[in-house]
């Protein structure tokens, strides 16, 4: 089981650097960069998901099979040999200083694109790109395959873990080659010239398990420093308990919202729902509850699927510093059972 905690673990984050300058610069442009990547994904038997109704089905299905099946539910391989294009934010301190070759590159969880780390709501205390940006940092956030304004491909078999994880890759080989912004390109020339000496990758729920994997498979290539959030390895990793939250299908609940997302992808239902998964009991602001109900992106059911190909071996590869940092909001519900009798913690290992 992976912990999970949204604004929490913003904050937790935030709250340890010291205060930011009441108007930090922003520097930032944003590109849609294609990304060719190669991956073994995974067909998989798992049930359909067209509807809402679709979807509960599905949920129950995953959550009261029990992952030591996991195998059985392997029809073949599908490799991912594409270029996606992938929509990201760069942002660099408008000042050059010693820290500004420093990029690092956000990566958000389950159901949330780039703006998890821009929160429009009360900035000075929310706003991770803004605190990164003010101390020196140059940042880059991107929407993840399937999530936001990138590519969104089939959510079977196309949205996996192996597949995300080369994405990551992906665009941090493009960063470290200084070639992340096309020559043609007609942006300012900072960004253009723009080539990080060191990556830190910073990761959020799923995202830190996207991070996790890729420092597992490529150590120290890729990266220099690693900070992940809400993230916690225990022995009930790969209990899938999706069925305890609610999911609509994105076209259902509204067909102009999600009108891109096809067969394959759900979305968090509500704000009570969001509130279940990401806030404390007592002090959090409400108007962040609104805003996570205002940029919550749908998620696949592939990426669920995906989650027996992780082996969570240890990354001996990686001999750089790795922060892990974990609210308390967990800790703060114990197990218990939901309505489908299966002991479950608040919190999901996909979120
Ligand atoms: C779950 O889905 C699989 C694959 O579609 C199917 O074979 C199985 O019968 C389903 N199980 C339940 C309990 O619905
Ligand atoms: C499927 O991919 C995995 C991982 O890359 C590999 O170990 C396995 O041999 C492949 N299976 C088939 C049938 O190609």
């Amino acid at each position: 089981m992976i912990l999970s905690s949204t604004a929490l673990g913003l904050l937790a984050l935030a709250s340890v650097s010291k205060a930011a300058p009441s108007s930090p610069t922003k520097n930032c442009i944003e590109l849609l960069i294609p990304i060719p990547i190669k991956a073994t994904n995974i067909e998989y038997d798992i049930p359909r998901v067209d509807s809402t109704i679709d979807e509960v089905n599905w949920a129950i299905n995953v959550t009261t099979w029990s992952s030591s099946n996991y195998f059985d539910r392997i029809i073949r391989n599908k490799t991912i040999d594409q270029t996606f294009d992938i929509h990201t934010k760069l942002c660099i301190p408008a000042k050059a200083n010693e820290k500004s070759p420093i990029l690092q590159i956000l990566t958000a969880g389950n159901g949330f694109d780039k703006r998890y780390w821009d929160a429009e709501v009360n900035p000075a205390k929310y706003n991770y790109i803004d605190a990164a940006l003010s101390r020196g940092y140059s940042v880059l956030a991107y929407d993840k395959l399937g999530c936001g304004k990138s590519d969104k491909p089939n959510g079977y078999t196309d949205v996996q873990i192996p597949s995300e994880v080369e994405v990551l890759a992906g665009l941090t080989r493009l960063a470290l080659s200084g070639k992340l912004i096309p020559p043609a390109s007609r942006v300012p020339e900072i960004f253009k010239s723009f080539k990080p000496t060191k990556i830190v990758h910073v990761a959020h729920s799923y995202g830190s398990v996207l991070l996790q994997a890729l420092l597992a498979k490529y150590g120290d290539t890729l990266t220099d420093g690693a900070i992940l959030t809400g993230f916690f390895l225990s022995s009930q990793i790969g209990v899938n308990n999706v069925a305890h939250f609610d999911h609509d299908y994105p076209r259902a609940a509204d067909p102009v919202r999600w009108a891109e997302y096809t067969s394959g992808y759900i979305v968090l239902s509500n704000k009570s729902t969001l509130q279940k998964l990401f806030f404390a009991k007592d002090g959090f602001e409400e108007k962040l509850l609104d805003y996570t109900e205002k940029i919550k992106q749908p998620e696949t059911v592939g990426v669920y699927a995906s989650e027996g190909t992780l082996q969570f071996a240890p990354a001996v590869g990686y001999t750089g510093p790795a922060m892990v940092s974990n609210s308390l909001t967990t800790a703060q519900y114990s197990p218990h059972k939901n309505a489908l009798g299966v002991t479950v913690v608040l919190t999901n290992l996909f979120r």
